[in-house]
């Protein structure tokens, strides 16, 4: 049963994949006349202070930190999945082949996010700070409880798919090159997910409830570890705007901001997988009560 689910998701690998030359060639270039990310996640229409050439810079640099967080978190999930994949290289090919795709392409999305960051660089003309070093973030997020760990990253891959189907897919007005970055990620991302289901009920399996509420424990410890990231973020955003538009923004109007911009990145990368019903699915399917304690902590990322 389980080898049939490798085998079917290998298959589905194979006919979604790409290369980092057809998403994003070595010198294009974005257009930074549009938005880059959609406004749900962003958020950056309400902010009545900022005008609308300001609200497009802070759109476009939460669209480079969308970057540099997608590399950091894949930086923890490439190692992750590798050592799950190890002890039975040889027991199910199918497990592996599926497996080593799934580590492949992401070693493959590290790579295309760095070639859109540059890109990015090369034509927004102002340093934007980012939270990391990643391997000091994945030695962090790696010494967790693994049932912890491969909890976050079956979040990640289902937040991935949100985000390109609730916001991005229909959003005509997007630089096309990053819309097109989201899309492709979606693609592989769908067969991560199914994987990830996979690796969380292996590691789960023969678990108790203690055990599978430690799993969940570290998962939300990893969630607050990421939050305090977050907030660290929005800082290193707001400078960038303030470099990028030559506004200082008064104290009450940065304190508002961030607030304002804290909550949006919550959203983005915290509530809309927490939230997810096929994230919350898998987890009921470990422990009914630990699904009821996500859902009630989900809302506060909202
Ligand atoms: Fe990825
Ligand atoms: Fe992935």
């Amino acid at each position: 049963m389980t080898t049939a689910t490798y085998e079917r998701t290998l298959a589905s690998a194979k006919k979604a994949t790409w290369e980092i030359d057809d998403v994003l060639g070595p010198t294009s270039r974005l257009d930074f006349s549009k938005p880059f990310m959609p406004e749900s996640l962003a958020r950056v229409e309400g902010s009545g202070f900022l005008d609308p050439v300001q609200r497009r810079l802070l759109n476009q640099i939460r669209g480079h930190a969308y970057l540099s967080i997608f590399g950091l978190v894949e930086e923890f999930i490439l190692p992750f999945v590798m050592d799950h994949a190890r002890p039975g290289l040889a027991q199910d090919d199918w497990r592996t082949r599926a497996l080593l795709q799934f580590a492949g392409e992401e070693a493959k999305h590290i790579q295309l996010f760095k070639r859109f960051r540059e890109a990015f660089e090369r034509g927004f003309g102002h340093r934007c700070g980012t939270i990391g070093p990643p391997e000091a973030v994945a030695a962090h997020i790696l010494s967790h409880d693994p049932l912890g760990v491969a909890l976050v990253i079956l979040h990640i891959e289902w937040m991935t798919q949100r985000h390109y189907l609730d916001s991005v897919r229909t959003d005509e007005g997007l630089d096309p090159l990053f819309k097109s970055l989201l899309k492709h990620h979606w693609m592989e991302e769908a067969q991560h997910a199914r994987l990830d289901g996979l690796m969380v009920e292996a590691l789960a399996q023969g678990k108790g409830e203690e055990e599978i509420a430690r799993g969940v424990d570290a998962y939300l410890s990893i969630g607050g570890f990421l939050d305090q990231g977050l907030a660290q973020q929005v800082d290193f955003d707001l400078d960038a705007l303030e470099r990028a538009s030559g506004r200082k923004l008064g104290e009450a109007e940065r304190t508002a901001l961030k607030a304002q911009q804290h909550q949006a990145n919550r959203w983005t990368y915290l509530g809309s997988g927490m939230s997810h019903p096929e994230f919350l699915g898998t987890v009921g399917r470990l422990s009914p009560r630990q699904r009821e304690r996500l859902a009630g902590v989900a809302p506060a990322f909202g």
